[in-house]
């Protein structure tokens, strides 16, 4: 029985995996087919073949990870080939792409449209990639790429974003979302340009960018709750929202859900438990409301109370 819908597609459960972590190759994206995720996301692709930038890249820390990876993927070409893979596992797939152009996007939505993708979520988020700010910042970009990608076909197109703060932007982004019938938003994308110094070395803990990489997990939450409840209350519950952003604990995937989420994204701790993650979140968050006695997402979603 399906629990929640992200533009019309049925989810069994709330929770799955956030483009990232051990999503870039089939044997990885097979585990996740096989795990209590509740869709199969694929990591966020380009054009050509990356392999992304020198290691270190990647850094545990003690409440989330820094990361600066540069889209080290296999080209959109192999994720369009694993979604027809993947389809006998009977749960949604969705494509994430990422373009260094606004013709890429294009190109790799259009290819998506085709396949067997339920959802495409386009990342105009990409914090890494030296001297190219995300797109999702630049409203005029966003919307020379939103003139490129939203005819190509009937699937559901959505936007992974970055975190926002003022008003402007995110009434500006809003009116593009409505004008240009986005189906779903993802909110948020790791904190970019940030800095972890290990003290006793004296150095950053990554290699490239001097140091500087993308904040994620516990340490990002109340930016990506902030962000989830400003949206879903200026899309007044039109548009799928998806919260993303530091989710440990069942009792994170019910705050989400008070905020206005329809479903979660699960990245660091996915990286740091494995695929069993995804059981215990479902456990966890059941259980409790089990004990709060509800049982349809109607009775929470958005329901945040204030003082
Ligand atoms: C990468 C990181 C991101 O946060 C993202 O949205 C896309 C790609 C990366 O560096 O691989």
């Amino acid at each position: 029985m399906s629990k929640t819908e992200i533009s019309g597609v049925k989810l069994n459960s709330y929770i799955f995996n956030a483009s990232g972590p051990n999503n870039s190759n089939l044997d990885e994206l097979k585990i996740i087919a096989e795990s209590g995720s509740a869709a199969v996301m694929m990591k966020s692709c380009t054009i050509e073949p990356r392999k992304g930038n020198e290691e270190p890249r990647y850094s545990r820390l003690p409440f989330g990870s820094i990361q600066c990876m540069g889209l080290p993927n296999l080209g959109y070409r192999e994720y369009v080939k694993f979604a027809s893979y993947l389809k006998q596992c009977n749960k949604p797939i969705i494509a994430s792409v990422a373009g260094l152009c606004t013709e890429d996007y294009q190109e790799m939505v259009k290819e998506f449209q085709k396949s067997e993708v339920d959802l495409i979520e386009v990342n105009l988020s990409c914090p890494n990639l030296a001297g190219k700010p995300p797109v999702a910042y630049d409203l005029k970009q966003v919307e020379l790429v939103l003139n490129k990608i939203m005819n190509l076909g009937s699937k559901p197109v959505g936007l992974k974003l970055p975190t926002y703060y003022t008003r402007n932007h995110y009434e500006r982004m809003t009116e593009l979302i409505q004008k240009y019938g986005i189906s779903f938003i993802t909110c948020i994308n790791s904190l970019g340009d940030t800095l972890v110094i290990n003290s006793e070395k004296e150095s950053t803990l990554l290699k490239p960018k001097r140091g500087f990489g993308a904040l994620s997990g516990e340490y990002i939450k109340p930016l990506a709750l902030a962000n989830v409840r400003i949206f879903y209350e200026l899309l007044k519950n039109k548009v799928s929202v998806i919260g993303v952003g530091g989710i440990k604990s069942g009792s994170d995937v019910f705050e989400f859900l008070l905020a206005g989420a329809d479903a979660v994204q699960v990245g660091t701790t996915f990286e740091k438990e494995g695929f069993s993650c995804f059981e215990r979140l479902n456990r966890e968050f059941e259980k409790i409301i089990r004990k709060k006695g509800y049982d349809s997402i109607q009775e929470i979603k958005g329901r945040l109370r204030f003082l």
